[in-house]
């Protein structure tokens, strides 16, 4: 009997099966052929801030690193001194008062988090609400937890938030969260309090926790966005949300994997308790960095990224008009988020941008159909280069 042949069954399980399809393949494989034979390719599609993280970010985990005390293994929630650094940064910058000990609680970047709770908090069969267009693990981790992802349509004329009047009540009923992101991605779309509050009395009402997305609170350039839990009356031993902060784009350290969710104990706790039985920690020398950073979110050289994203965003979005697009320059994130020239779809146009112009965007129709007009550049590489970028779609004709 040969053993391999006994094997019949699929590999992969129903739940990864029932994931999307992944839209980008095709331009991904034109990127990396045209990267093989050696094209000056232009990235503005990856999401993955391009400058490295602050010496003073690294010079404290360099002294981490050494101190033994770090060695072992995390503590549960994440180690104190990272979660009393989180809540020192929630109150500079939000006015918030937070617990670091009921409210608080390290996550493995943001995407850890986002990507769990719904196995902490949603039965099978029950609903999740989220975005149409937006960050793809709201919709897998509401996958993985046998929960329906129910859309809610993101439009221009809307300004890319969701319309929270138009869900239907049946979904309402079986929906045990929502999720929202702003500033958004891909959209940039910044949420004012009145859109939380909003969003947490129809949550409230039909007993639904609602989960912000602020991975982007800290990359801004005119007005700074705000938290969720900033809604008056909105109280974090009450009202059943949670937060996601991130220190991956305001600090650039993606590849450290270190974050944070503020919220309610109970839903905090919840998200702890599945976390404690799939990983057992961010290392306590990165969050002992993580702390170091979170103290000083307005050191010059954080200040000085968001100069940076500004002068990069002023410079794609001046030309890009100048080639027929009507680009609204974002006021958030580190995203430009466009309609497509007149005559394209996104996947046209992107697929011409990355043959004829060595240049990668994100064409929207990847997010989702209704985005398919719509294309994504996001602002991580030097601003010689995006111009460099304008220069060569400028030769071509749209
Ligand atoms: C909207 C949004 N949320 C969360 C994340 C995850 O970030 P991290 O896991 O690095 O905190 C990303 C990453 O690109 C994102 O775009």
């Amino acid at each position: 009997m040969s053993l391999t042949a006994t094997h019949k069954r699929p590999i992969r399980s129903q739940r990864l099966l029932d994931l999307p399809p992944y839209l980008f393949i095709e331009i991904d494989r034109k990127r990396r052929a045209k990267i093989a034979a050696g094209a000056d390719v232009i990235n503005l599609g990856v999401g993955d801030p391009d400058r490295p993280t602050p010496p003073f970010i690294i010079d404290a985990m360099a002294e981490a690193i050494r101190d033994p005390r770090n060695h072992p293994y995390p503590f549960d929630a994440g180690h104190p001194d990272f979660r009393q650094a989180a809540s020192r940064f929630l109150k500079r910058r939000f006015g918030l008062t937070v617990d670091p000990n009921r409210h608080l609680l390290t996550c493995i970047g943001s995407k850890d988090g986002i990507a769990h709770l719904p196995l902490a908090v949603v039965n099978p069969g029950d609903a999740v609400l989220g975005a149409d267009i937006g960050y793809p693990v709201y919709r897998s981790g509401a996958i993985f937890a046998g929960a329906e992802y129910i859309e809610m349509p993101l439009t221009e004329q809307r300004r890319w938030l969701p319309d929270l009047d138009a869900i239907e009540p049946a979904a309402l009923e079986r929906a045990r969260l929502m999720w929202v992101n702003h500033p958004g991605n891909p959209t940039a779309a910044v949420a004012d309090l009145d859109f939380y509050a909003k969003a947490a009395r129809l949550c409230a009402e039909h007993d639904i926790i609602l989960a912000s997305d602020n991975a982007y609170s800290e990359v801004f350039f005119e007005v700074k966005p705000p938290s969720m839990w900033q809604v008056p009356g909105l109280s974090l031993d009450e009202f059943h949300g949670i937060e996601f902060h991130s220190l991956s784009k305001t600090f650039n350290m993606t590849g450290w994997r270190i974050a944070f969710a503020v919220g309610h104990p109970e839903v905090v706790a919840a998200l702890g308790a599945v976390k404690g039985n799939c990983d057992s920690g961010q290392f306590n020398a990165i969050q002992q960095a993580g702390a170091v950073a979170l103290d000083h979110s307005e050191h010059p050289e954080v200040a000085a990224m968001r100069e940076t994203y500004r002068q990069r965003r002023d410079v794609l979005c001046e030309g890009l008009r100048s080639i027929g697009v009507n680009v609204r320059p974002p006021s958030a994130s580190f995203f430009v988020w466009a309609p497509c020239p007149k005559g394209y779809d996104s996947f046209a146009f992107c697929t011409r941008c990355l043959e004829e112009a060595n240049v990668v965007f994100v064409p929207g129709g990847g997010f989702a159909p209704s985005a398919n007009h719509y294309f994504r550049a996001a602002l991580t590489v030097e601003v010689d280069r995006i111009a460099e970028v304008i220069r060569r779609l400028k030769a071509l004709k749209w």
